[in-house]
C-alpha cells in the first residue's frame, strides 16, 4: 500500500492548475449512455473513481478511448441488459449514477445497492422515488436495485432532500422521457449545471439547472456532443486552504471563483487574503488567523467535502471554533487523527470543538476516506517533523498528481510504497 510522506513544517507557495472536477466528470461519463454518437470529454481528471465509471461503462458496452484532451465515449451496447455489478458499485457510489441514463435509454437498469459508506448511511431513497414518479417499476432484491420501464412520461417530482447525484440521476432520465418533468428542491451544485449543459449540448432542452426548480422538456433522441468539465472547486478549495494553514501564498489557476464564494468568503473571515485573478484566485496568508465557525449546508452552503480540510485550518487559529456537519451524520473520521498529531477537539454529535493555536507534530496517520485523507496531508504540512498518511488510495480517488502539485508550491512531499 502506498503512502505519503512529508516533511513540516512547509509554506506553500507559487501556481496550481485545478483540474477537471471529478463530482462533474462523473455524472457527464454517465451520460454518454444516453447518446446515439460519440461524446467527447475535455479536462477530465485522471484519479481512480474516473478510472472505476469507465471500467463499468465499458462493462455496459461503451466504448471509451483515452484522448490526448480527454476522453472519446461511445454507448454502443443498446439491447444489452445494463447491470453495474456489485464489485464495481462496491469501490465507488457515484456507480449509481447509471441508473437514470440507463432506464432512460434501454428501459432497464439493475444496479447492486450502495449501501453504508465511510461517512454515512447515504441511501438512494430520492432517486427511486423520483423514477417511479417518472413512470418506473422499481423493485428491490438480492441487493439489487432493478428499475423499468418501457417509456418514462414527465411529471412533477419534489425531492425531500436535495441530493446531489438524485438530482443527476433525475435529470439524465427525464431529458429522454415523453413530455416535461418539473423538479424541485433539486440541489444546486455546480456539477449539475455543468451535466444540463453537457446534456443540452447533446440536444437536450433544460432549463433551470443549478437552481431549486428544474424543467426538463423531454426530446426523442440525444446525439454527440464535445463538452470541457468545471473545474474541481474541492481540489482547488484543498490547495487554498493549505496556503492559508502554511502561512503562504499560492494562486490557483483555471477556477471558477464564483463556485468557491462560500471558502473565499469563511477564508477572508480568517484574515486570510483573497483575491480574484483573471483565470483563478489568489490566496495568501501573513497576519495570524482567526477562528471562525463553519456549518456545511448543502451549495451555495460550505461544501460538506471542505469540512475536514477547514477543520486543520482551525487548529492553528487564535481562538476557538466550532464546525457543525449537517450533510452526512459520520464525517468526523479525521478527528481521533489529527489528534494524534497534537490537535485539541471534542466531538458533541454534530458538532466539533476546535481549539486553535496548537502545535501540530509530525506523526502516522491512517486516511479513512477521500476529504479525510486530504486534511491530514494538510495537517502534515503544518506539523513539525515526518508525518507519514498511509492508505493514500482514498486521495488517489479523487485528486490527480497531489504529491507532484504539492512538490511544486514547495512542499516535501514523498510518494513511498
Ligand atoms: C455528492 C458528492 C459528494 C458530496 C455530496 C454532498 C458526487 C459523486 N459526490 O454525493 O462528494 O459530499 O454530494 O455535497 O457528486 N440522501 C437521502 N436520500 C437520497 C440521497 C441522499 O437521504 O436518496 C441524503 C444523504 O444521506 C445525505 C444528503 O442527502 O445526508 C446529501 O447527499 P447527496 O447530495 O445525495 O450526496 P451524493 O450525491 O451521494
Amino acid at each position: 500500500m502506498e503512502r505519503f510522506h512529508i516533511e513540516g513544517p512547509n509554506r506553500l507557495s507559487g501556481e496550481v492548475r485545478a483540474s477537471g472536477a471529478k463530482n462533474a466528470a462523473l455524472p457527464a461519463l454517465a451520460a454518454c449512455l444516453l447518446a446515439e454518437g460519440t461524446v467527447h470529454l475535455e479536462r477530465v481528471p485522471k484519479v481512480r473513481d474516473i478510472r472505476t465509471m469507465c471500467r463499468l461503462l465499458e462493462h455496459l458496452g461503451a466504448e471509451v478511448t483515452e484522448s490526448e484532451t480527454g476522453f472519446e465515449l461511445t454507448p454502443n451496447g443498446e439491447g444489452q441488459p445494463g447491470e453495474a455489478p456489485y464489485e464495481l458499485v462496491k469501490t465507488m457510489r457515484a456507480s449509481v449514477l447509471v441508473l437514470g441514463p440507463l432506464l432512460a435509454r434501454r428501459g432497464r437498469a439493475r444496479v447492486s445497492l450502495p449501501g453504508g459508506c465511510a461517512i454515512g448511511v447515504r441511501p438512494i431513497d430520492q432517486h427511486l422515488a423520483g423514477l417511479e414518479a417518472l413512470g418506473a417499476e422499481v423493485e428491490l432484491e438480492h441487493g439489487y436495485v432493478e428499475v423499468r420501464a418501457r417509456q418514462l412520461v414527465g411529471a412533477r417530482f419534489r425531492f425531500g432532500v436535495p441530493t446531489v447525484t438524485g438530482t443527476e440521476n433525475l435529470l439524465m432520465a427525464a431529458v429522454l422521457a415523453r413530455g416535461t418533468t418539473v423538479l424541485e428542491n433539486c440541489a444546486r451544485e455546480p456539477e449539475i449545471a455543468d451535466l444540463a449543459a453537457l446534456l443540452n449540448a447533446m440536444g437536450a432542452r433544460i432549463s433551470g439547472a443549478g437552481e431549486d426548480r428544474i424543467e426538463i422538456e423531454g426530446v426523442t433522441s440525444l446525439g454527440g456532443a464535445r463538452h470541457r468539465v468545471i473545474a474541481d472547486r474541492i481540489e482547488g478549495g484543498t490547495y487554498l486552504i493549505g496556503a492559508a494553514l502554511t502561512g503562504g501564498h499560492v494562486h490557483l489557476r483555471d477556477a471558477e471563483a464564483a463556485d468557491l464564494a462560500p471558502l473565499l468568503e469563511k477564508l477572508a473571515e480568517n484574515g486570510v487574503e483573497v483575491s480574484k485573478t483573471d483565470d483563478g484566485i489568489e490566496v495568501r496568508c501573513t497576519g495570524p488567523l482567526k477562528a471562525r465557525d463553519v456549518i456545511t449546508s448543502p451549495h451555495p452552503g460550505f461544501p460538506t467535502d471542505l469540512q475536514a480540510q477547514y477543520m486543520a485550518l482551525m487548529t492553528q487559529a487564535r481562538g476557538t471554533a466550532t464546525v457543525c456537519e449537517t450533510v452526512f451524520e459520520n464525517r468526523f473520521q479525521h478527528v481521533p487523527e489529527l489528534m494524534r498529531m497534537g490537535a485539541d477537539i471534542q466531538i458533541h454529535g454534530r458538532v466539533a470543538k476546535i481549539q486553535g493555536q496548537t502545535p501540530l507534530s509530525g506523526a502516522n496517520v491512517m486516511a479513512t476516506d477521500l476529504r479525510a485523507s486530504a486534511c491530514l496531508v494538510l495537517a502534515g504540512l503544518a506539523a513539525e517533523g515526518e508525518t507519514v498518511v498511509h492508505r493514500i488510495y482514498h486521495l488517489d480517488r479523487g485528486y490527480e498528481g497531489m504529491e507532484l502539485k504539492l512538490q511544486a508550491l514547495g512542499a516535501k512531499v514523498e510518494r513511498r510504497s
